[in-house]
């Protein structure tokens, strides 16, 4: 095993130093101009360069390649060995240091027994980086990223990717393949669950809190992870929402919607980049080059490494891009995929295509450097046993923090829809309450998609956390079932379309009851990969139950439970009052009781519009005006529009409720010389409750050489207001921030007209212009 204590780092750094330069201008010895090696690094610590060149200096080449391999779980490693198959084959390799990374192998036991062999029996006991997908939690589940990106809550979903990185570093996790950072305007595609939604603006800021959150300050900390931004790129933008589609996009959305996440992500200090599965205009983002050399490690300096999705190497033969495996290897590891998850190809082909002159070795080394780099970084050399302690395992394993944490994440997360006759909040006595549906007593389904370290039936329920209440008598009744399905890799979901046999016990149950509280949506299993749907109405019978409970009581609140934009326009029509509460984790039952009853006032605002058809998909808030506008009171056919549905979403991005009401007013914009804007107004809680609004701010540029969205998200601040008070709220806006990048990929700054608007959506009444000189 190789061990490098301080004194002995410290006596040698100057020469390892010197080593590390000639080595990487070794290394680098053949560069072929498209081809971004790692960058000399000037933000990682020379020691760790120095130690890592020191290494790459004793390694075979079949050792470097061993870097770039990475493993599923393949055999309870603490049972005996495998004797044949691919389990045999991984296992030899893990023996003779073909293996750099394991991914889903969790827990101390399982790890330390994985680990034990990359350490104690290869030649140079390079230590294993274990990845998993700790995308909201680990066994400790937080609303799903959608919701939580509903709060633009920065610093709560922060501190919820810190959590889920402390519990997960105590199970022997070192890399979660998360943040996503995937801009998506399509629900009908069931990944929007996993990302920040549909804007840019947004969905950076996320992008670094959520890196923040999981990397911390200091990557060798035994309670932080490695953070992975994926899916780099376009995966959002798959045709007609169906996973693993076609994607073709302009340069305009590239740069300036798909992009600046992802770069704000390695501007954090993202560790890690994921690759995806879809082709991005005709090259598969796998053996994508523009992407992975120019893009990624070329114009952002990224000295991470790149990870290729499940199989997605292998995946580029299916494509039609590589004839075979040994073709695809080729192509992945030119196009800047370090990493090849479970295609088997980089360990099979790579040494093969560089006797044949086809690879280039100094990918390999940069690939390797990289990938060691990071595993210096997180401690692992120091001690590839630090994340692998049974003692904290157990204590940190979902500690009360960790639930008092992801409640007040849930309950952050919650978007008021509507809210006629203020029927919500609920009394706290003296009610008679009708609770139905079939997800109100679920206790897995709250934990949503992507939670693939949880035990199912660890959420509360609604019906649990009505109970909490007890001064109202609360009556049960299922309605119709959702679905049947265990796990997220066990028996297949089926949803009920037909059963109505539960309807008469809910209808005669409303019908007693003061208010009716309906939990309808769509189960947690039914949004993420591989999940599209082409019809977004409640699956199954639900919307047939809500319409049957509404004939004999309209005293109802529609909570929906969902991990995307569905069709509402039937229950925005007759139901009073509608909260989303999409899948909120573990604490789900709990979070959403307080906010009915009232003991936290709802704040959260959408992330993605939520449209009147699904035939308007894709539709989001910063689209381009057309020749042909609205042209109002004028019956005429000819403008950009539908002959059966207005053009507006039924909520619009950005929206949500509160218990209280806000106003905005006496709007000011100063444009001072150093081209800084700053928009000032005023906001006030004009209602009789204490709440907090997202006061939000977007700009319009008038005229520009490339054209720019009618709105664009600029800044937001979270607002708390005591019943009555006001607050003058500033925001200033820098030069770059009014720029775009160009069909060249040059961000530009054009002097010229700009609107601002200001309010508590992107439909936001208060606006004036400005011009910029
Ligand atoms: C997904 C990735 C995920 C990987 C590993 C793939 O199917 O696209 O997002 O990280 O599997 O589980």
């Amino acid at each position: 095993m190789l061990k490098c204590t301080n004194k002995t780092m410290k006596k040698h750094k100057m020469l390892l130093v010197m080593v590390s330069v000639v080595l990487f201008v070794a290394c680098a010895d053949k560069p072929t101009d498209y081809l971004a090696l790692t960058p000399p690094n000037e933000n990682t610590n020379d020691l760790i360069e120095a130690r890592v060149a020191d290494l790459l200096s004793k390694m075979t080449l079949e050792e470097k390649i061993g870097q770039m391999n990475q493993y599923n779980g393949f055999w309870d490693v603490t049972g005996p060995t495998p004797q044949g198959g691919d389990a045999a084959k991984k296992y030899k390799h893990l023996r003779k240091g073909y293996v750099g990374s394991m991914l889903n192998v969790t827990g101390v036991k399982e790890v330390r027994a994985v680990q034990k062999i990359a350490v104690e029996e290869t030649r140079l006991g390079i230590p294993l980086i274990i990845g998993f997908d700790v995308i909201h939690g680990y066994k400790t589940i937080s609303p799903i990223p959608l919701a939580e990106a509903a709060s633009w809550d920065l610093k709560a979903i922060k501190h919820s990717a810190q959590i889920a990185a402390e519990e997960a570093s105590a199970a022997g996790i070192n890399w979660t393949f998360a943040p996503m950072v995937d801009v998506s305007r399509d629900a009908r595609w069931g990944r929007v669950m996993e990302g920040a939604g549909e804007d840019p603006f947004l969905g950076s800021q996320i992008a670094i809190a959520r890196v923040e959150g999981f990397q911390g300050d200091d990557l060798s900390k035994f309670n932080t992870v490695a953070a992975c931004a994926k899916h780099f790129a376009g995966y959002g933008f798959s045709e007609s929402g169906r996973d693993y589609n076609t994607v073709d996009v302009g340069t305009s959305t590239l740069n300036n919607i798909i992009f600046p996440p992802f770069e704000a992500a390695t501007k954090a200090g993202v560790r890690t980049f994921m690759n995806s599965f879809n082709e991005l205009n005709g090259i598969p983002a796998t053996g994508n080059k523009f992407l992975q050399r120019d893009i990624l490690k070329g114009k952002w300096n990224f000295d991470g490494f790149v990870v290729s999705d499940w199989g997605s190497i292998l995946e580029m033969q299916a494509h039609g891009y590589a004839k075979d495996g040994k073709q695809a290897a080729e192509l992945a590891i030119n196009g800047g995929s370090d990493m090849d998850m479970e295609s088997y190809l980089y360990v099979e082909e790579l040494a093969n295509l560089i006797k044949e002159g086809k690879v280039d070795e100094a990918l390999i080394t940069d690939a390797a450097r990289r990938i060691l780099r990071v595993k210096f970084e997180l401690g692992l050399f120091d001690d590839p046993y630090r994340y692998l302690d049974e003692q904290r395992e157990k204590e940190v394993t979902g500690k009360t923090e960790f639930q008092e944490a992801v409640l007040d994440m849930a309950k952050k997360s919650i978007v008021l829809l509507k809210n006629e006759n203020n029927l919500l909040p609920l009394k706290n006595s003296g009610q008679k309450i009708a609770l139905i549906g079939a997800l109100a007593n679920d206790k897995t389904s709250p934990l949503g998609s992507w939670r693939v370290g949880a035990d199912d039936g660890t959420a509360v329920s609604v019906l649990e956390g009505m109970k909490a209440y007890s001064g109202n008598k609360v009556s049960y009744s299922k309605g119709a079932d959702v679905s049947v399905g265990k796990t997220e890799f066990g028996t297949e979901l089926t949803i009920n379309t037909t059963d109505k046999s539960g309807f008469p016990q809910a209808i005669s149950e409303a019908k007693n009851a003061d208010v009716v509280v309906m939990v309808l949506g769509e189960h947690g299993l039914q949004s993420g990969e591989g999940r599209s749907r082409t019809d977004l109405g409640l699956p199954g019978v639900q919307q047939e139950l809500l319409e049957a409970v509404y004939k004999v009581n309209k005293n109802i609140i529609l909570v929906l439970q969902n991990g995307r934009p569905l069709i509402l326009n039937w229950a925005d029509e007759h139901i009073p009052a509608i909260v989303e509460a999409w899948h909120l984790g573990t604490q789900s039952g709990n979070a959403i009781a307080q906010v009915l009853y009232g003991d936290y006032n709802p704040s959260g605002k959408l992330p993605m519009t939520f449209p009147r058809n699904v035939g308007q998909v894709p539709i989001y808030y910063n689209y381009k005006h057309t020749g042909r506008p609205t042209l109002p009171g004028q019956d005429v056919v000819f403008w950009s529009h539908y002959q059966d549905v207005e053009n507006s979403p039924l909520y619009v991005f950005g929206h949500g409720l509160s218990y209280t009401n806000f106003e905005y007013s006496d709007l000011k914009i100063t444009v001072n010389a150093k081209e800084r804007v700053t928009v000032a107004f005023s906001l006030k809680n004009t209602g009789e409750r204490k709440g907090k609004e997202v006061a939000q701010l977007y700009l319009n540029d008038m005229f520009a050489s490339v054209t720019r969205p009618v709105k664009e998200l600029k800044a937001f601040e979270l607002v708390d207001l005591n019943p009555k008070e006001s607050k003058r709220i500033e925001f200033t806006l820098a030069k770059d921030e009014l720029g775009f990048f160009n069909n060249e990929g040059d961000f530009v700054l054009e002097p010229g007209d700009f609107k601002v608007f200001v309010g508590g959506s992107s439909a936001a009444k208060l606006e004036q212009k400005f011009e910029l000189k």
